[in-house]
């Protein structure tokens, strides 16, 4: 588990109605065994992405479950044109702002393309890199057939691991694109195959990625462990979105389930627009942004110069 020393309690998000000056309510961080009982208990589980410092602040005060490191920030912030380049070192750099941005959400870091599918080895080595270096308390891999050994062989150096199947951005070429998957029912029920051997294999979590609601709903009833939904319906334990895209940053190709519950990036571009005017127009800065001297040491100062 994580090697970042965490606090017993931290201050989290106020129930609605609740002002924003008055102190928050504690909460311990999340463990495993927390999302298990959520499952049992039929109570949403909410999971979210996050690259950076500020990313995981705003998680960690909105009360999220689960945050993920995903591989996703190759596009989001890193600005790759898809998630297959960005390495092990990127990843690790995400992984360390955010465990330092958040302490009560589990933290997931995504393992990158290539940094775990070659080997039970290597697959052991990378994922104890995150958990030792970055300080994430799990990881997550894509895929099934022969990562499902891999899944089992980190799992069984002790470090969690979440599954994913259905879309596989990593993979996507393999699978014809970017593209919803289970449409048919052989293809469903090799989703259905993968989800289960990761499973069996000891993952404490899966996300279901683009698959159709009815394959979700049908599936939940061989699921024994939290499946997390990323468009595949409403029948799922849990629910998670990319960062960028639920917040109207990232301008690229959003998939249809990317629900926009703000739209940050035009409000970004209004304000720099608006300090680049003032700049222009010398409107800033203003006396208040400015630092004041004694009139005597000005005067002094003047007169040294003079003579400088
Ligand atoms: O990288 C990522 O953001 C993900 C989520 C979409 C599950 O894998």
């Amino acid at each position: 588990m994580s090697t970042t020393p965490r606090l017993t309690t931290v201050p989290t998000a106020r129930p609605p109605g609740v002002a924003h000056d008055a102190p928050p309510p504690e909460r311990l961080p999340v463990t495993l065994p927390q999302l298990a009982e959520h499952k049992r208990l039929g109570e949403p589980i909410a999971m979210v992405t996050a690259y950076d410092y500020p990313s995981a602040q705003v998680a960690e005060a909105a009360g999220v479950d689960v945050v993920l490191v995903g591989d996703s920030g190759a596009m989001t912030v890193l600005g790759y044109d898809s998630t297959v380049p960005v390495s092990v070192e990127e990843m690790l750099v995400l992984a360390s702002a955010v465990r330092r941005g958040c302490r009560t959400p589990l933290l997931v870091a995504d393992l990158p393309f290539g940094s775990y599918e070659a080997s039970d080895e290597l697959a052991v080595a990378t994922a104890q890199r995150f958990i030792k270096e970055s300080g994430a308390d799990a990881v997550k891999l894509e895929g099934g057939g022969t990562m499902v050994a891999r899944a089992r062989a980190i799992v069984g150096a002790g470090i969690p691991v979440m599954g994913h199947v259905g879309l596989t951005p990593q993979t996507a070429t393999a699978l014809g694109g970017y593209r919803a998957q289970g449409r048919t029912a052989t293809r469903a029920l090799e989703v259905a195959r993968d989800a289960i051997d990761l499973q069996r294999a000891g993952c404490f979590a899966i996300v279901f990625e683009a698959v159709p609601a009815a394959v979700c709903d049908t599936l939940m009833t061989r699921m024994e462990i939290p499946v997390i939904g990323i468009g595949a319906g409403g029948s799922t334990d849990g629910q998670v979105l990319v960062f960028h895209d639920l917040l109207g940053i990232y301008n690229g190709i959003s998939p249809r389930f990317a629900k926009r519950y703000a739209e940050l990036k035009a409000a970004m571009v209004a304000g720099v627009e608006e300090y680049v005017a003032e700049v222009r127009s010398r409107a800033f800065p203003a006396p208040e942004h400015t630092y004041s001297i004694d009139p005597g040491e000005l005067a002094e100062f003047r007169g040294l110069l003079e003579q400088s």
